[in-house]
């Protein structure tokens, strides 16, 4: 029996810019899915998903990865996924699936680890289970863990690899996080609102469309994530903060925070050093980074959201167990 785990992301810095060339930095957050794979000894004729023959209505995450990794078609394989991560949150929880399955099977198959083999793969699982697009910001902070930035050009040392589907092409880069980073917890704030990306990334497309200075508030997020990368390299905690209280402004500017991530926010920043929206917005989660995370997320509670105490930076897709 093979057991691999993989952890979800939160957006840190960058949401809605990326879409328009900028940088955008990820963490992953140790919130993590795991799965179970073993050989079926029966003579099924199915893969078994959580006892359940597979069904890609249900699982086209692993009904593609066994397509596409797993060659022996004999072999049947028994699954079974159990996950921390909320689904439809904006926290990787789908990346997290694909890293693991195809990290995973390709263990299975030829025992070796490469890492940057098992983002592309997932990538394009991502992909395709979402009718084509995809940005590779799950799937690669899942995979490498720590600090991923996605820009469309190279930036110095820290780039990992290029990245393409179809035509769009992205650049790869993973950070380490500073020592100090460790003295704070992300506390997330879940409105329970499930906000749709696709929706969210037209709606500010119309909006600049209308009100083209908005553009403004999209290069101030880009160098505010420039801003957030040196301070997170410098283990500069309030700096980050401060950053990260800016990005929320502007993304209230382009229209995609809402009531709820607004309020949570508000209360969040009372007792963390600094708290904003984080991916697509109109609903799933805030985020604050805090160095009181108990306070913080009680009093995200009170406030009406479900609230989920985070280390970052953690360890990307492993493997638990070999049997
Ligand atoms: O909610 P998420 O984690 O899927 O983040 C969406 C981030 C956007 O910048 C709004 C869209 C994108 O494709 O990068």
């Amino acid at each position: 029996m093979l057991k691999v785990s993989a952890p979800g992301k939160c957006i840190l810095l960058g949401e809605h810019a990326v879409v328009y060339g900028h940088p955008a930095l990820a963490v992953s957050i140790d919130m993590r899915l795991e799965l179970k794979i073993s050989k079926l000894t029966t003579t099924s004729k199915f893969h078994m998903i959580n006892g359940k023959e597979i069904n890609r209505k249900h699982h086209p995450h692993i009904f593609d990865a066994l397509q596409e990794i797993w060659s022996s078609k004999s072999q049947m394989l028994n699954i079974n996924v159990s996950s921390e991560i909320p689904t439809s949150a904006g926290l990787g929880s789908s990346a997290a699936l694909s890293v693991a399955i195809a990290m995973g099977l390709n263990s299975l198959k030829d025992k070796k680890e490469d890492l940057e083999k098992i983002s592309t793969i997932a990538h394009k699982l991502e992909a395709s289970a979402q009718g084509g697009l995809a940005s590779p910001m799950d799937t690669s902070t899942s995979t490498h863990g720590g600090c991923v930035l996605l820009a469309n050009k190279k930036l110095g040392d820290n780039w990992l690899y290029s990245r393409t589907l179809n035509d769009k092409k992205w650049e790869i880069h993973s950070f380490d996080l500073h020592q100090n980073m460790k003295n704070a917890s992300i506390v997330i704030g879940y409105t329970g609102i499930n906000g749709s990306t696709a929706q969210m990334v037209k709606n500010v497309k119309e909006k600049l469309d209308n009100n083209p200075e908005l553009i403004q508030d999209i290069e101030a997020i880009n160098a505010l994530t420039a801003l957030g990368v040196n301070a997170i390299e410098n283990g500069d905690l309030e700096a980050l903060g401060a950053v990260m209280n800016l990005n929320h402004n502007h993304l209230q500017n382009l229209g995609v925070s809402c009531k709820e991530l607004d309020e949570l926010v508000e209360v969040a920043r009372e007792t963390s050093l600094g708290a904003k929206l984080t991916g697509a917005g109109g609903g799933g989660c805030m985020i604050a980074l805090s160095q009181n995370p108990k306070q913080t997320a009680r009093d995200i509670e009170l406030a009406g959201g479900r609230s989920y105490i985070c280390k970052f930076g953690v360890e990307g897709v492993k493997i638990k167990d070999f049997e």
